[in-house]
Order: C-alpha cells, then structure tokens, then sequence
C-alpha cells in the first residue's frame, strides 16, 4: 500500500509550480486526475518540443503517475461533470490566474457547498495585498521574494538561480500543505483553503537573508567577503558572491582543469572545528597556532588571503581527488557536478533519484524521480499521459456514467 492510497485528488494545474505538487502527491500513492482544456492540453506540453510531435520533457518530466481527463469546464455539460468530480474528489488543485475559478463558476464557497469535506489548494504568485491579482512566473516570483537581490555579486546585477525555487519550491509548499489540510480533516470531517504564495515560498527559502538583513542593523556582517576587503555595507542584505550563508566560511575554488571544464571547482567550507586538518592538508602548518589565523574572528577579515592560500592547493587537484583526500578528516567540500556528471551517476540511478522512463511518443528519456523516499510506500515512476488518454476510463470508473451518457458528453464538445 501507499501512504496517499485512496484519496483522490482534482488536479488543475498547469505549467510548473502546480504541477510539481500534484506528481509529488502521486507518487505518494494518490490518484491524480489532471484536468486539461480539450485539444490544447497543459500549454507545456508543446513548449520546448525536442522530439516533433511528442509531448516535451517539460511536461513529460512533471506528470508523471496522473491520469489526464480532457474536459471543457466553461461548457455546461462540462461543468456538470466537473460538479461531479468535485463531489468525489478529496482536493481540489489549481494554479490558474487569480479570479479564473470563480469566472469558472467555481468560487471557494461553491466548492464547499458541493463538497464541504473537499480541500482546496492553489498557488498563487501572491498573498492577499497591493499584489493579488497579478500573473506570475518563476523569476518575478524570485525577484519578488528576495532572492534575486541577494543573489549575484556584489559588483553585477541581481541574478535568478538556476533552481526553481518560486515555481518547484512553491509546489513543494503545497503539498505539504495538502497532506496537513487532510490530516486535520481526519479529526474534523471538514476541508479548508490552503495557499501557498510564490512570494512567500521564496522568501520562507531565503530566511537566511532576512536573518541578515537585521543583523545588519546592529553591525557589519563579518563573514561576508566584502568585511575582509573594507567595502562599507549599504542599508540592505548585499549579494555575497559564493559566500557560505552559514557561521562557517565557504567559497567556490578552481580545481585542477578549470581552464578547459567551467565545472571544474570544489565548494570549500573551513569549518572551525576541522581548522587545524585544513592547514595540514594546505601545507600551511604555521597557520594553526599563530593567533592572525588560528581564532574564527581573526580570519574573517582575511578569507580572500585565507581563500587563495586553499585555492593554490584545490588547483593542484581534480574536485574529486580534493573529495577523496578532505572527506576522510571531515573538512566539508563538495565538488561542483554538471547536469551531464549527475545524469551519468550510477548511485543516482540506484536510488531512483534519477530515473529512465519510456514514453510511447518520445521514446526513453531521463527524469528526476521522487526526492522524499519513504520506506514504507514505495515509488515506481510511471510515463506521463497523453493528453485525455483516460478520458473514457474516468467518466466511466471514477464519476459512474454510463456508456450512453458518456457518448452524451462527447457530443456535446465538453471533452
Ligand atoms: N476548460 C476551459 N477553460 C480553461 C480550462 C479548461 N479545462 N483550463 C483553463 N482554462 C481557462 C481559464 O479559466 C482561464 O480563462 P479566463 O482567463 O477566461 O478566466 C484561461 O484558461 C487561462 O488561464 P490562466 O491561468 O490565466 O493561464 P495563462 O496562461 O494566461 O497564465 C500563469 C499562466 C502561470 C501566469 C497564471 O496561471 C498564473 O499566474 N498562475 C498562478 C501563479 C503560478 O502558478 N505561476 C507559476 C506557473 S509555473
């Protein structure tokens, strides 16, 4: 069995942050039935096309374990059958523009008259405010939320990150919101309205920033690089470059090769506790008792010095022979793995972090497999669907039409 078996769930969404949400839930075990406009589908779904006529790996990669209902819900026929689902369903799923349900006909009130056990989830690129009604992608989502102007380096501009922390991020927000909601509703019998913001997924992601931005106002922040280089700090949390977040100093550093392979670097993080172990392998002995270097405060104004000392030596290394030789004395680093390197990784594939899967269009393709293994409920990653590949199977098993009126329902366009 499954941890989600048996709860059923109406998913809305589209593109990626809803998306992300349901395939988790799935893959815990619920049955997920994705709601697609007849004939158009999740828009992803020829977005970035690789292989012509197949779905792309976009879509492909973010609905996995769904079955697809193609259905109409602004036709009157489909609205019945879209009553219906509601009715039978557990949650309810959506990330459309503020305001589409309710012009749908589908407000938070009628959902609960239709189903008052029914548990309504949406993302939305904002929380109630001057903001509410605006459309929102990945990157407004990580501009708005403070990543962005805490990303980069202090001399260029802000940067977005290459993981999709407003969109995945915001979806992972809110399937844990789900699971809680239908928890709550084990003791209550009733459903709720659960939200989840990009705005304030990514900045519950960035809190560090936000921690930073207070201590600010008591005093330099001491291990950001720009304290050793005598830059005075302006009013708010600057971009700190590669800068460790934490208490324990860290940067990016070249490894051997750098000049030919831009993956070639190693994250290094001298962590107190293994100072000592850092100088020995350097070869900086002298460092470990004199008292410029041997304290945390005495080196935080002289990390880029500290730095490069530790680079001359990570140049003298691949990344992962500066692995093999600082993981044995428990000096944290972490070579920097390419999407090629991690692709090609064999314990991924063996853990099923990474997975191969065969699709009737496209062929085999790789995709990322669930990231939360429980042991108890196993997880096999079944292909995406066609669009409205279970149309027919959903009238009939899930929503209990009959031949007749599902030939009924064709008819009238609503799927
Ligand atoms: N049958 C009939 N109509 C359907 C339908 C279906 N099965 N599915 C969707 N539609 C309609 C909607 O009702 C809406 O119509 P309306 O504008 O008349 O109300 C229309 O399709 C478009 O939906 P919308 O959500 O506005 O899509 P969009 O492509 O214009 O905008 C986003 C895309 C992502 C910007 C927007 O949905 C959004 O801001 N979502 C919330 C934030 C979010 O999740 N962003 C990240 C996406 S990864």
């Amino acid at each position: 069995m499954k941890a989600l078996e048996g709860v059923k769930i109406l998913d809305f969404t589209h593109v990626q942050s809803g998306p992300t949400c349901t395939q988790l839930l799935a893959w815990f075990g619920a049955d997920v039935i994705k709601v697609e406009r007849p004939g158009v589908g999740d828009a992803t779904r020829k977005q970035l096309v690789d292989v012509e006529g197949a779905d792309s790996l976009y879509f492909t990669m973010l609905n996995h374990n769904k079955r697809s209902l193609t259905l109409n819900s602004k036709n009157e026929t489909g609205k019945q059958v879209l009553e219906r689902l509601v009715k039978t369903c557990d949650v309810m799923v959506e990330n459309f523009a503020p305001g589409a349900l309710d012009r749908m006909g589908f407000s938070w009130e009628r959902i609960q008259e239709l189903n008052p056990r029914m548990i309504m989830a949406s993302v939305k690129g904002f929380g109630p405010g001057p903001y509410e009604d605006c459309k929102v992608y990945e990157n407004v989502a990580q501009c708005a939320g403070g990543s962005a102007s805490t990303t980069g380096f202090l001399d260029g501009p802000p940067l977005v990150t290459g993981a999709q922390i407003g969109d995945s991020g915001t979806g992972l927000h809110l399937a844990l919101g789900i699971v809680t909601a239908l928890f709550q509703r084990e003791k209550t019998g009733r459903g709720q309205k659960v939200l989840a913001a990009m705005q304030d997924s990514v900045l519950n992601l960035s809190r560090v920033k936000l921690r930073d931005q207070q201590r600010l106002e008591k005093g330099p922040l001491t291990e950001y690089s720009q304290y050793g280089e005598g830059i005075p700090f302006g009013e708010a949390t600057p971009r700190a470059g590669n800068d460790s977040g934490g208490g324990q100093p860290g940067r990016i550093l070249k490894c051997k090769g750098w000049e030919r392979d831009p993956n070639s670097y190693t994250y290094f993080i001298t962590q107190a506790a293994v100072w000592q172990q850092i100088c020995d392998v350097i070869g900086a002995p002298e460092w470990k008792e004199d008292e410029n270097y041997a304290t945390p405060p005495a080196r935080l104004p002289k990390l880029n010095e500290i730095f490069g000392r530790i680079e001359q030596w990570t140049m003298t290394k691949t990344k992962f022979e500066v692995m093999d030789i600082c993981n044995p004395l428990n000096i944290p680093v972490g070579p920097i793995l390419s999407m090629k390197e991690l692709a090609e990784e064999p314990s991924l594939r063996d853990t099923g972090t990474i997975v191969e899967v065969d699709h009737p269009e496209r062929g085999k393709y790789l995709t990322v497999g669930c990231p939360v293994k429980l042991s108890d409920s196993d997880v096999a990653v079944e292909r995406s669907p066609l669009l409205g590949e279970h149309t027919d199977e959903i009238l009939s098993e899930v929503l209990g039409y009959s031949p007749e009126e599902i030939s009924s329902i064709r008819e009238s366009g609503a799927v």
